[in-house]
């Protein structure tokens, strides 16, 4: 059974459970002519509006190649994020059906955050792509993206979850740069890191979340970041093959428990998966059984990744749904969590699971309870 071409908004991040509508989304809009390769005087303007610069410290005199993959990545990630700004800005600009707002003064405020946010992204991937290009490595080429927002608030949600994940991928980054003793690049890192985590508190807000989500925020790995952005990309439309950022691309592993804004409740509780393993090699041993050897492991904030066994297994062909224990109170999993199909469940490190994963990622987000006081 082929996905769907429709996709719903946060399913579209890898299986968060949502009520928001499956709806069909193209929008490949990257209006100006500023990005990706602004004039000097285009980058002036971006710099204003990004209220500062780019860095500007000599390149280090190496980088390792695991450092250039991760950097693709981030420059990968940042010009969908560039992608997704300008559209949400130009629909709140134009008041798209769904992105109107009543009050103008609350239009003007969202607005002139948003631009700012935009300029700051479209500083993050250039800095990832001239890093790349004074190492004569490939860089990434914007490609064409589709999201499944058609609200405010729907996007305010997917930036939410993104961003979270962002933020977990970028402690990979650094983590990766310090292991190949390419320290030059983890003060750039994680500038950015706390960025997208201003960024994050912000949106936390709009959807009456409390802004500081966790004390230790969820780490995530490349490839479960890359896999999950592929959800945003028209296929085939990237103007170069996806194997030249060399990273696994795994299936989105959807979690079919929960709807809504508070997605998966915070107490123990089943969750129910869906994956479509085809063309994994290493889940064809696999293919109806009853789920003895495979896991789901998570990422919870800090913890080290943790396993439990997967239970009330059915295939449909290739596609496989089943049960598996979320465990809340244990391991106190407010936020986000990023679950995987792995067969193993012992890793000493979030970096030993993708050698072992048949899906990934899932992403869960465990309902905030706090109360409301500056929603949109
Ligand atoms: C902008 O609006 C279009 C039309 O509704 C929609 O398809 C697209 O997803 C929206 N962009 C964002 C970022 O929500
Ligand atoms: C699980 O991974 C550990 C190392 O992280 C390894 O020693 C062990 O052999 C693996 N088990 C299986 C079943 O692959
Ligand atoms: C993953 O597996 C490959 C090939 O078996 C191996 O070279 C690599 O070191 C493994 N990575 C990790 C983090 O264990």
């Amino acid at each position: 059974m082929h996905l769907p071409v429709v996709i719903s908004a946060l399913t579209a991040l890898g299986g968060l459970a949502t009520a928001i509508p499956v709806v069909s989304s193209r929008d490949s809009h990257i209006d100006a002519s500023d990005f990706p390769n602004p004039s000097a005087d285009q980058l002036q303007t971006i710099f204003k509006v990004a209220d500062g610069k780019l860095g500007n410290a000599p390149p280090p005199p190496k980088l390792d190649k695991g450092t250039l993959t991760a950097l693709q990545f981030v420059a990968f990630n940042e010009q969908f994020e560039v992608a997704f700004f300008s559209s949400l800005v130009n629909n709140i600009t134009h008041e798209v059906a769904g992105f109107e707002f009543e009050n103008a003064k609350k239009k003007e405020e969202l607005l002139d955050i948003l631009e700012t946010v935009l300029a700051q992204e479209k500083l993050h991937a250039i800095n990832a792509a001239n890093s790349l290009k004074k190492f004569e490595t490939f860089v990434p080429q914007p490609c064409e993206y589709r999201f499944p927002s058609t609200t405010t608030k729907q996007a305010i949600q997917l930036a939410e979850l993104f961003t979270a994940l962002v933020l977990g991928t970028l402690q990979d980054v650094a983590f990766l740069a310090a292991k190949n003793g390419d320290a030059g690049t983890v003060r750039g890192v994680t500038s950015s890191l706390g960025q997208e985590g201003e960024q994050e508190g912000f949106y936390r807000i709009l959807l009456s979340k409390k802004p500081s989500e966790k004390p230790f925020l969820t780490t995530n790995v490349l490839p479960f970041a890359f896999s999950a952005l592929q959800q945003f990309v028209v296929p085939g439309s990237c103007p170069f093959p996806l194997k030249d950022i060399p990273l696994p691309i795994f299936p989105i592993l959807n979690v079919l428990t929960g709807s809504g804004e508070s997605a998966i409740e915070s107490r123990d509780q089943y969750l129910t998966f869906k994956t479509d393993l085809s063309g994994v090699e290493a889940a064809k041993k696999y293919y109806n059984g009853n789920g003895e050897g495979l896991y789901i492991t998570y990422f919870s904030g800090q913890l080290v990744p943790f396993s439990v066994p997967i239970q009330n297994v059915k295939w449909s062909g290739e596609t496989v749904t089943f049960d598996a224990l979320l465990p809340y109170a244990e391991n106190q999993m407010d936020g986000l969590s990023v679950a995987s199909l792995t067969t193993n469940n012992t890793f000493a490190a979030p970096g030993d699971v993708p050698n072992f994963t048949l899906a990934a990622p899932g992403l869960i987000q465990v309902a905030d309870r706090t109360k409301a006081w500056d929603g949109i």
